[in-house]
């Protein structure tokens, strides 16, 4: 059994990005995650200096962009951001949409090199990127996206609905919930139902105490 996985997706928080990033991850750096993989998601902007600093944490990239190296300008390019510290990457998120061709032409750029999380706004798009084989694929309801109630509470037959679906599709792909998650039990509801992890943002960058959030939600990952 793989460890779950808690994925902290920074998006462009503020506090979350730069000089403040640096200080997030001094102190999540902290935090005892032995038996859970915990993933920060970090901006482009952010990726060399986070990963160099932290050597011990995982860090993937919020979106790449299936181009090569050369006459690309603005385009986030995978070669570089492989060299820069990136395991993996998010791409399909709610807030950043592409065409399945996008996701189709990046993992074949990729060759599973690093990790490919897809998201899916619910299982009719969870079954058009299964198709695809990335490596996980996160469903995420938009509307919950940010809210205080975690899709495990608010539609829980979401979480084991594209589990169920993604499964039987391609049995090695793995599936995280997020929207919400913002505690441990919502971690371990999220494990009960049978995804292998989460995807989070404002739990843990909007929180006062991001430490004792994270060690929180670790503890759930433990129980679930
Ligand atoms: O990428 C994770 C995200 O979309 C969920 O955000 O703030 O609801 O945890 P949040």
């Amino acid at each position: 059994m793989p460890a779950p996985l808690i994925v902290v997706n920074c998006k462009t928080y503020a506090s979350a990005s730069g000089e403040a990033l640096d200080r997030l991850l001094d102190t999540i750096a902290g935090v005892d995650s032995e038996g859970v993989r915990l993933v920060m998601v970090v901006s482009a902007y952010d990726l060399h200096a986070a990963s160099s600093a932290h050597p011990s944490l995982e860090f993937w990239s919020q979106h790449l962009d299936p181009v090569g190296q050369g006459s690309h300008t603005g385009w986030l390019e995978p070669e570089t951001a492989i060299q820069r510290g990136a395991r993996g990457t998010v791409i399909n998120h709610a807030e950043h949409k592409v065409a399945a061709t996008h996701v189709e032409a990046l993992l074949h750029m990729l060759d599973g090199r690093i990790d490919v999380c897809a998201c899916a706004a619910d299982e009719d798009e969870a079954r058009t990127l299964a198709a695809l084989s990335p490596t996980m694929i996160a469903v995420e309801p938009p509307e919950l996206i940010g809210g205080d109630v975690s899709v495990t509470t608010a539609d829980p037959g979401i979480v084991r609905g594209t589990v169920d679906l993604v499964k039987s599709i391609n049995q090695d792909i793995m599936v995280l919930c997020g929207a919400g998650v913002k505690n441990g039990d919502d971690v371990a509801a999220a494990l009960r139902l049978g995804a292998e992890g989460v995807l989070l943002a404002s739990g843990v960058t909007k929180a006062s105490r991001p430490a004792e959030v994270l060690a929180d939600l670790i503890d759930g990952a433990r129980r679930g």
